[in-house]
């Protein structure tokens, strides 16, 4: 009898062959110095996803979010011209935190130190006694930061000239991502979490389905089954510093009978909001850094794995949505489909703050990834790639001082 395909193991081609089999280091995973590299290699110089444009619904709106890892706060405005700017969240009088809400509508930011007001294109409007200090209101602007959508993510680049633009950064999965329901979202729901891990295990986690029949016996069923015990993915993809994989379905899974209801509402959602049952239902992205994407038309669902510290990070999970909850079994589907996330997460957890805890003690000079660790191992190499670059970078600029 001929195999399934998804009962084959995935051989990597030459394709990935020059991404290697041998161990991996395991100081990057719980070391503060790498940590610290990884903030000037990647974090204040890579497009980075920080919003929905649902966030952002009107001329007027701002939103605040923190990039830890920078040190950073960004206020994120639509202008009244409906123009998306985005802001170091610093007067520029003295450096206070101009603006202390996460959120609103206004089109004016008052310092509350000495009322340095700017308007929401990060020009300084007015400033009590201006005339007695030796600068041009016009030097006085907010200080930028480059910002882009695509579709609808808001991404940020703390680099004030990006080498690419967003487009030229995402490459070929700009326009897949354009298809997927978070394009047209108008709304999400969101849950957070903090969790003791390195930002690179944590995403990890969500990278390879190795785990899944010892970690989620009964959830992970929808990927995993006797004909696919390990639950290899049907198909790697990989695009500069981003992959993606095809996660497998089970044909045999047996949902109880409230799991058909919710799945089969839903499916019926879906449907109704356009998106069936389409090619990239099963499309997993993972967007370098720390951005990974479902394509699934029901569970619409991203996860930004944000680093905190060298072994802290918080997770921020969504699933967007098309329009309000306009009757109760919408209500359901929605609740259904968070409410599953959460499940299946929160059994996660305890295994990755262990492997922090263990990696953390010193123990292993190394670790190792299978061939269906392959995105683990693609994660760690282009971070590896960017942090001895920057290394290379800085020690020829001390060197030269
Ligand atoms: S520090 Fe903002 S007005 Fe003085
Ligand atoms: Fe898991």
């Amino acid at each position: 009898m001929a195999e399934s395909p998804a009962t084959q193991h995935i051989e990597l081609d030459e394709d990935h062959a020059h991404l290697g089999t041998g161990p991996i280091p395991a100081g990057p995973y719980y070391q503060p110095e790498y940590f610290d590299l990884e903030r000037e290699a990647i974090f204040r110089r890579t497009w980075l996803q920080i919003a929905h444009i649902s966030e952002l619904p009107e001329p007027g709106s701002f939103i605040v979010r923190p990039v830890e890892i920078a040190r950073a706060s960004i206020l994120i405005t639509r202008g009244r011209d409906g123009e998306i700017r985005a802001f170091h969240n610093v007067c520029t009088h003295r450096g206070t935190q101009l603006v202390s809400d996460d959120s609103g509508k206004r089109s004016l930011f008052s310092c509350p130190y000495h009322m340095w007001t700017f308007s929401d294109d990060g020009e300084l409007r007015s400033a009590p006694d201006f005339e007695r200090f030796y600068v041009d209101k016009s030097q006085c602007s907010l200080s930028k930061v480059a910002v882009d959508v695509c579709a609808g993510l808001v991404f940020i680049n703390l680099d004030s000239s990006p080498e690419q633009s967003l487009r030229e950064y995402l490459g070929p999965f700009a326009e897949e991502l354009e298809q997927l329901p978070v394009a047209r979202a108008t709304t999400f729901s969101e849950y957070t979490y903090e969790i003791e891990g390195n930002w690179k295990l944590t995403y990890d986690n969500f990278q390879e389905n190795y785990h899944l029949r010892f970690i989620h016996p009964r959830s992970g069923e929808a990927a995993n089954g006797p004909q696919n015990p390990f639950g290899y993915p049907i198909r790697y993809g990989f695009h500069g510093p981003h992959r993606t994989q095809t996660i497998w379905s089970n044909p045999d899974a047996r949902p109880k009978p409230f799991q058909t209801f919710g799945f089969m509402k839903g499916a019926e959602f879906a449907i109704k909001d356009g998106f069936g049952a389409s090619a990239q239902g099963k499309e997993y992205y993972a967007i370098f850094p720390n951005l990974f994407i479902l394509g699934s038309p029901m569970t619409p669902f991203s996860q930004s794995v944000v680093p905190i510290s060298a072994n802290r990070s918080r997770g921020i999970i969504r699933m967007y949505w098309i329009g309000e909850d306009d009757c109760a079994s919408r209500r359901f589907a929605r609740e259904y489909a968070m409410a599953t996330a959460r499940d299946i997460h929160s059994e996660d957890r305890a295994v990755i703050q262990a492997g922090q805890r263990g990696l953390e003690s010193g123990a292993l000079s190394h670790i190792h990834f299978q061939s269906q660790e392959i995105l683990c191992r693609h994660l760690f190499q282009e971070v590896d790639k960017r942090v001895e670059a920057y290394r290379a970078e800085r020690d020829a600029a001390r060197a030269k001082a």
